[in-house]
């Protein structure tokens, strides 16, 4: 079958997260896919294209981006395998009428707010792909709370900006076969003695929301996760760096502009820039 014009190498990770290469050469599994805030609807329409989908379903809570996808997708050609619904996050989708959930080019704050709304409904399906924009942190934490399992996570660049994909499964799922679920995430921790041992646990559970002296508030855990740290990805030296220098830049400001004590927050500052140096060292 014709797959059409080739897709950004941001929704191309997203597509090869949700139908793993693996998957799509034993043929047994011709998953539904549903993208949340689909938009231009050009990731689902270039797998039914490559014939990896049975069917997908869009969703979007503006009437436009949804307009726009219809007219990417051409109704003769796809027929009964694509289905149009507006609505916010997940409350257009009946539970469990899908096999992997893409929600991606938004913030990490709304991504978590989605997934919180019906904790209930987000659970019923069994994986996701998400690319949040920003806040990736936010997110992590709340997938570490719910008992989520990272599967893979990747770096890629898109208009001269880092773009941060997470492949996750709702630990009830882990037994899936369908998931190209290797000994990367098992293996991810004591990727460096200098860094301090990381504790998988029991199981597969690759983010352990280590913290410093500063209980919930140094999150370098969460936004560099031990996954990063077991494959380095290519942008992960430019990735940390960035962090460092936003941190940096944050610092000085608090220092020349601050009011009132601003100790205990420089200190959290200070805390996350060595985390994030030691890591670089790592590499
Ligand atoms: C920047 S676009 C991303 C499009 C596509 N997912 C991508 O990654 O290229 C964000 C889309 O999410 C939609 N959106 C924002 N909030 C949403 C929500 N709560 N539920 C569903 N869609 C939402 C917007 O209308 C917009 O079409």
């Amino acid at each position: 079958m014709a797959s059409g014009k080739k897709l950004s190498d941001r929704l191309r990770l997203i597509a090869d997260y949700a139908i793993p290469e693996q998957s799509v050469a034993t043929s047994i599994y011709e998953p539904i896919l549903i993208d949340v805030g689909t938009d231009h609807g050009l990731l689902p329409r270039k797998l039914l294209d490559e014939g990896k989908l049975s069917r997908a379903i869009l969703t979007d809570v503006v009437d436009g981006p949804l307009s726009m996808a219809k007219n990417n997708l051409d109704a003769d050609l796809y027929g009964d395998r694509i289905e149009l619904r507006l609505g916010d996050g997940l409350q257009p989708l009946n539970h469990a009428e899908g096999d992997v959930v893409v929600i991606a080019g938004m913030g990490g704050e709304l991504i978590t707010h989605i997934l919180e709304t019906d904790i209930v409904k987000t659970k019923s399906f069994p994986r996701y792909i998400l690319q949040p924009r920003n806040a990736s942190d936010i997110l992590r934490r709340f997938l570490y709370d719910n008992d989520f399992f990272i599967i893979d996570e990747g770096l890629v660049l898109e208009r001269g900006k880092i773009c941060e994909v997470i492949h996750c499964a709702v630990r009830e799922y882990t037994t899936i076969t369908d998931v190209r679920v290797t000994d990367t995430a098992i293996n991810a921790n004591n990727y460096c003695d200098d860094c301090g041992n990381i504790d998988v646990g029991e199981e597969r559970m690759v983010l352990t929301g280590r913290r410093y002296k500063h209980d919930d508030t140094c999150l370098t855990d969460f936004q560099i996760t031990n996954i990063h740290m077991a494959q380095r990805p290519q942008l992960l030296k430019t990735f940390i760096k960035s962090k460092i220098s936003s941190l940096s830049k944050a610092r000085d400001n608090i220092l020349s502009h601050a009011r009132g004590n601003q100790a205990e927050r420089l200190e959290i500052m200070d805390c996350e820039i060595e985390e994030f140096k030691r890591r670089i060292a790592c590499l």
